[in-house]
């Protein structure tokens, strides 16, 4: 079974799809990490953003290993071996994500992967374009939503958490800047369309969201 799960940033795609990918007994696979691994190691080059050569940074991520551990419970990200899994969470390696997300060939090679990956051992796979370009065929294909407001403070407190403030304003703008990027760039870019079922988060906790998709998932089982 492959269930796809796609919407903004913020919006609580990982919170949900590792709890629903432990439910169904699937492998789960955070497609952003591999996106932001891409990220961490372009901004270890020195590249500035905005990034002006797509070239350069085709070759670079051409040329790196990018691992992310299928599991629910601990989901790992290495970079040529070494696990960046906390390095890729920090807001610069954020808009480096968003930047080389932009990037068709990084597309190409990441999504490549991850189709692989889907078709082999099946599973629940987050990101932006799971359902619109990996695999338009998965058997279930959610969009989460939730309003902006509700998305940055969501990240705000798990940056407080992190021991990481950041002041919320700079957050939401953030949030707003990359969201753009991600709805605007050329290729595949974030868009819901008639395939998905729609799901606002903004009311829900991640507990009723997770229920939600389950219900929808065992319903369809049920042959309902
Ligand atoms: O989900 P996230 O915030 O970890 O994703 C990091 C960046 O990667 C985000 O700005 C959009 C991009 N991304 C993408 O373009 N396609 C995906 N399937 C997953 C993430």
């Amino acid at each position: 079974m492959i269930v796809a799960i796609d919407g903004p940033s913020g919006v609580g795609k990982s919170t949900v799809g590792r709890a629903v990918a432990a439910h169904l007994g699937l492998p789960y696979l955070d497609t952003g990490a591999m996106y932001r691994a891409v990220g961490l190691a372009v901004l270890r080059r020195g590249l500035r953003l905005p990034l002006a050569d797509a070239a350069e940074v085709g070759r670079i991520a051409g040329a790196l290993d990018v691992t992310v551990t299928g599991s629910a419970t601990d989901g790992r990200t290495f970079l040529d071996g070494e696990d960046v899994s906390a390095d890729i969470r920090s807001p610069e390696v954020s808009r480096y994500a968003s930047a080389v997300a932009a990037v068709p060939a990084v597309r190409r090679r990441l999504a490549a992967r991850q189709r692989e990956l889907a078709l082999a051992g099946g599973g629940v796979l987050e990101g932006r374009d799971i359902g619109t370009r990996v695999v338009p065929e998965a058997d279930f294909k959610f969009f989460l939503t939730a309003r902006p407001d509700v998305r940055a403070r969501r990240r705000w407190e798990e940056l407080h958490a992190k021991g990481t403030p950041q002041p919320l304003e700079r957050v939401l703008a953030e949030t707003v800047a990359r969201d753009r990027a991600d709805e605007t760039r050329a290729d595949s870019p974030l868009r819901c369309d008639e395939s998905y079922r729609v799901v606002d988060t903004s009311e829900l906790s991640a507990r009723e969201v997770v229920e939600r998709l389950l219900a929808i998932v065992a319903g369809a089982a049920a042959g309902g």
